[in-house]
């Protein structure tokens, strides 16, 4: 009776081994089979009460019975490693190339920035900043644009509700801004170029956007004259554009120089047979320029006409339209990865 209760176990547990298909499996299985609990335990520990035959007969096909389980055992286990280990499953080819991981990069108004600072350093000038947010002190007052004057209809803009006491707060229309802002911390003679992002309530096309970049030159000592204008913008356009580039000034008018010029360069993008980044006329206005106003001069605390100086603000977007021909502004703020991952 014994004898078929142990032969009974054995049966069940070699069955169930051969169906387990984990380790895990496996190893629950071990402790109901031959665990300290277990039936077939009980019968191990319950042999020594038997009759010296009984004894002999049983406790002989009980050793038998756990040497052969846990053979069965050891077997399945070595079945589940190879199947875990499959080498033709886990195999790894070390050659394949791997997954490319996608990275940014530097928009292309930061590569222009840099492209520009690069040439206007190698020519001596300084880099300076100034604040986005600005008063209306620096962005209009010192600028021979006082209030209610009609030229600050020319830049309409942004104010914000905070104010410096009664100085109200706008986010700069252009990076005239900060001439005052300099000139009030360094003496002549001086270089800079300020480049930044700037501002304006702009009904918006192909070449006006509600923000923007430009790039202010700056250059005063007692003799600078409009040659040195052109000669500067000359220099700056063949480097920039690597090619010699038709330029033209026109006279306008800006408070803040007399006289005042706008300048631009002949269309690359269509080679002046008109387009949408030219918006038909072979010709793009790349900026304002002209030669420092004295009564800006004085603003920054300089003695009136102990000085002369020129100064002019360019848009970044338009010389990166004309060099990469891009035919819309709009597109550099865009966010449209399509446009952005060209360059
Ligand atoms: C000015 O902003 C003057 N501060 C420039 C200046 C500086 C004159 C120093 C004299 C001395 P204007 O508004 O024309 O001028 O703008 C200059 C350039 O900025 C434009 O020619 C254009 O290239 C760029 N720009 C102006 N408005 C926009 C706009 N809405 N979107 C894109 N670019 C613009």
């Amino acid at each position: 009776m014994l004898k078929d209760k142990v032969l009974t176990i054995k049966n069940r547990a070699l069955e169930e081994i051969k169906k387990a298909s984990t380790n895990n499996a496996l190893f629950s299985l071990r402790v109901k089979c031959l665990g300290r609990k277990s039936e077939f335990n009980y019968i191990l520990k319950g042999i020594k009460d038997l009759s010296p035959e009984e004894k002999k007969n049983i406790g002989q096909l009980a050793n038998e019975i756990k040497k052969e389980i846990e053979n069965a055992f050891f077997e399945k286990e070595k079945i589940i490693k190879q199947k875990m280990f499959d080498p033709e499953k886990e195999k790894i080819d070390v050659t394949i190339p791997g997954k490319k991981i996608s990275r940014g990069h530097l928009h292309i108004l930061s590569k222009v920035q840099y492209e520009i600072e690069n040439i206007f350093t190698s020519m001596g000038f300084e880099i300076a900043d100034g604040p986005e947010a600005e008063t209306e002190h620096y962005n209009f007052d010192v600028l021979n644009i006082p209030k209610n004057h009609p030229a600050r209809d020319m830049q309409d803009t942004f104010w914000l509700k905070q104010t410096i006491g009664k100085d109200r707060i706008t986010m700069r229309t252009s990076t005239s801004a900060v001439q005052v802002r300099y000139m009030e911390k360094h003496k002549p003679p001086l270089r800079t170029i300020v480049p930044g992002r700037c501002f304006r309530r702009e009904a918006t096309d192909s070449t006006h956007d509600h923000t923007f970049f430009q790039f202010e030159a700056l250059m005063v000592d007692e003799n600078i004259n409009v040659g040195n204008l052109k000669y500067i913008a000359q220099e700056f356009f063949s480097k920039f554009f690597k090619k010699d580039v038709k330029m033209r000034f026109r006279p306008s008018y800006f408070p803040f120089t007399e006289p005042s010029f706008e300048f631009d360069i002949s269309c690359l993008v269509c080679d002046r047979k008109g387009c949408s980044a030219c918006r038909g006329g072979g010709w793009l206005e790349l900026g304002g320029a002209g030669m420092v106003n004295q009564n800006v001069f004085v603003a920054a605390g300089y003695s009136r006409n102990k000085y002369q100086g020129f100064a002019w603000g360019l848009g970044l977007e338009r010389l990166a339209m004309m060099k990469y021909k891009i035919d819309d502004v709009r597109l550099f703020h865009s966010g449209d990865l399509r446009f952005i991952s060209q360059f």
